[in-house]
């Protein structure tokens, strides 16, 4: 690894999304197989996404059909804990707060998608280290996704640009 690498952080709390030195090539002892793998990612974002369109800070930005929506969450996550890079070779790489440019996150947003993402996650049935690294993940990566100050709470600003 050169200097330059070892100088990024990089490890469980790194939130964008890059790659995961601590986990094992082979893909065993990863979070990813404990929880069993892809179906349980695609439990969270379901559950997650149920509620999106009941919440006012965060349902006027997402599209109507949150079918894609799910798809890519789920596979990002998978990724992220250690499953295949499915995420990267169908969207290339994470890039996540250029991916959320677009939308005006501040405090009200970040909260209240962690919120929902908490509730996701807890009905999950995980073992608890398992539930609180993947929380800790969470309240880590919804911070430094934030890309405005305090908004009306009302999910509907835009930044300025092209659509995603
Ligand atoms: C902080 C509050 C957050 C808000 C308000 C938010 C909002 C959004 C919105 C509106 C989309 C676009 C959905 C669509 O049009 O299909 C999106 C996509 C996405 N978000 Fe978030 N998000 C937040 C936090 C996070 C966090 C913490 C993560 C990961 C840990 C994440 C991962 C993703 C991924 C992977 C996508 C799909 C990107 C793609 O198009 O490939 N988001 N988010």
């Amino acid at each position: 690894m050169s200097d330059h690498r070892r100088s990024i952080p990089v490890g469980p709390s790194r939130p964008d999304g890059a790659g995961r030195p601590d986990r094992g090539a082979d893909g065993s002892d990863t979070l990813y197989a404990r929880v069993g793998g892809t179906a349980w990612f695609s439990g969270l974002v379901d559950r997650f996404y149920g509620r999106v369109p009941a919440e006012p800070a965060l349902a006027p930005m997402y599209p109507d059909d949150l079918t894609e929506a799910k798809r890519h969450l789920a596979l990002f996550l998978g990724q992220y804990f250690g499953g295949p890079a499915a995420y990267n070779a169908e969207r290339g790489h994470p890039r996540l707060r250029m991916r959320h440019a677009p939308f005006v996150i501040g405090p009200a947003e970040r909260d209240a998608w962690l919120r929902l993402m908490t509730a996701a996650v807890q009905g999950g049935g995980l073992a608890a280290a398992d539930e609180n690294e993947v929380l800790g993940y969470f309240a880590t990566a919804a911070s430094m996704l934030m890309n405005a100050g305090p908004t009306d709470g009302a999910g509907t600003g835009r930044m300025p640009g092209p659509a995603l």
